[in-house]
């Protein structure tokens, strides 16, 4: 039975548009049925338009209680038999009931090498920090912001004259990667998250995949 995706985004969506790429270009057992934003302005909702996909702009600002703009958030992805969710540069916090309601069928890709700088403003941490390695994460949405257990990694070498934009541009050409392959294995039954551990054909993830090594 054809996976019903739900995409959470803010922004530009360049993460939405390598899901949708995907599909298009390979397609697997999946269909994006809706798109929702937080921000009405974010680009990302002209790339859902662009591609056919039904969306729809949920402000955060209008609602009081975080649960009253998931309650929203869930009566739209409702609408469309959503079953698995993808935050694509999605920038809110998810409360516990949003995540328990679509327990282990939550992925999000951050712009770091999980656990190392969870949060914002990932690759200036990283260049200030002068850490040598960098990259982005596929994980399991869990409560714990940025903090689910995590599924792929894909490494980026930081250079000597990086700035946080040219680091950002690499690290994003690989979150175009290793996402939608990420969603394509949970599609397919390849992954699976139980009891907050993510499994890869069949086995617990002590630790992430690594890009570099699966696709040796
Ligand atoms: C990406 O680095 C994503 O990981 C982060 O925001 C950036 C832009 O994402 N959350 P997108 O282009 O809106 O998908």
């Amino acid at each position: 039975m054809a996976n019903k995706i739900g995409v959470l985004v803010s922004g530009g969506g360049t993460n939405l548009q390598s899901i949708i790429d995907q599909i298009h270009l390979s397609p697997f057992d999946a269909s994006i049925n809706c798109v929702i934003s937080n921000r009405p302005d974010a680009y990302a909702l002209q790339r859902a338009q662009q591609a056919a996909i039904p969306h729809h702009v949920v402000k955060h600002g209008d609602y009081t209680q975080r649960v009253d703009f998931e309650t929203a958030l869930i009566s739209v992805f409702e609408q469309y038999q959503v079953d698995l969710v993808c935050l694509a540069g999605f920038m809110r916090v998810l409360e516990p009931g949003f995540i328990t309601h679509y327990e282990g069928r939550i992925l999000n890709i951050h712009p770091s090498l999980l656990p190392h700088f969870r949060g914002l403003h990932t690759h200036q941490r990283a260049l200030d920090q002068q850490h040598t390695q960098h990259g982005c994460s596929v994980h399991f949405a869990t409560a714990e912001l940025d903090g689910g257990p995590l599924v792929l990694q894909a490494h980026e070498t930081i250079l000597k004259n990086d700035t946080a934009e040219s680091l950002a541009a690499r690290v994003l050409v690989k979150e175009h990667i290793i996402y939608p392959m990420c969603i394509k294995w949970l599609c397919e039954g390849t992954i699976f998250c139980k009891n907050e551990i993510a499994y890869h054909a069949g086995k617990p993830l002590k630790q992430p995949l690594r890009l570099d090594e699966i696709s040796a």
